[in-house]
């Protein structure tokens, strides 16, 4: 049996595709969904040569070091509330990372995972909508565990970071990759029958970026303000200097020091 399956202890994650090298497992797992893959299939990869990152960026993606994972979902949702799914996703994988030892580790909106003021992960979310709703959803998931500097190109070494780079110790990919679906499956169920203020209670516990005075990159303009809270939908609500809040969907967001 794989042993990623071992630890599975829900239904996201009772499928689950383990490949050698793809080149971006969200392309994979998104071609499942429209092929009508399972609610919780999840796809592994030990390497991708075409990782992707959020605003068409490439995500680095080098061989036996770090967790490339994507789960199709088919959750009963509006097309409004996709952003959740985001949240959750963020909320699932710093608490899987905290409770295994990552204790730095927290959430800057909307989707990246932190540690020591450096990028340690991130979430790349697509959805397929129908008739106003969502049809499935694919959760990417890149969580740098055990790659050194020398893994990641000179532009990116002052920026990204890795647990290994932050506590001085390797983790077990395999361990850890059962903990973020486990948490995903958690949350998941939570969000659909409580509904999502235990989810948005969760985020603003971890997240590392309220209260604080922030610029946005966002719809082709920047947007300096106090990043405030996130809403239902979990947009960011930003409050700007004339004291109004403009609410904001995507963008990237930068903490002034
Ligand atoms: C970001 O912060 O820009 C999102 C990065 C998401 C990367 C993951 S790695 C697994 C999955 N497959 C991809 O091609 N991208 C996501």
């Amino acid at each position: 049996m794989n042993p990623l399956k071992r630890l599975i202890k829900g239904e996201i994650g009772r499928n689950i595709i383990s490949l050698g090298t793809v080149d971006s497992t969200n392309v994979f797992a998104m071609d499942l969904g429209e092929k009508g893959a399972l609610h919780g299939t999840v796809v592994v990869a030990d390497c991708q040569t075409k990782g992707r990152g959020r605003m068409g960026r490439t995500w680095v993606s080098p061989a036996g070091v770090n967790i490339y994972m994507s789960i199709v979902l088919r959750p009963p949702f509006k097309a409004q509330d996709s952003l959740l799914l985001t949240v959750l996703a963020a909320v699932a994988c710093c608490k899987a990372l905290r409770d295994s030892g990552g204790g730095g580790v927290s959430i800057k909106w909307p989707n990246d995972l932190v540690s020591g003021g450096r990028k340690l992960g991130g979430i790349l979310t697509e959805t397929k909508f129908m008739a106003g709703k969502i049809l499935f959803a694919v959760l990417g998931v890149g969580i740098n565990v055990n790659s050194g500097p020398a893994d990641f190109p000179p532009d990116l070494r002052p920026i990204a970071t890795s647990l290994m780079i932050e506590t001085s110790r390797t983790y077990s990919r395999t361990a850890l990759t059962g903990a973020i679906i486990n948490e995903i499956d958690y949350w998941y169920d939570t969000l659909v029958k409580k509904g999502r203020e235990p989810l948005l209670r969760e985020w603003r516990v971890l997240a590392s970026t309220l209260g604080k005075s922030v610029i946005v990159k966002a719809e082709g303009e920047a947007f300096t303000g106090i990043a405030e809270d996130i809403d239902d939908e979990g947009m960011l609500l930003l409050r700007m200097p004339s004291d109004t809040i403009k609410r904001i969907s995507s963008g990237d967001l930068t903490v002034l020091r």
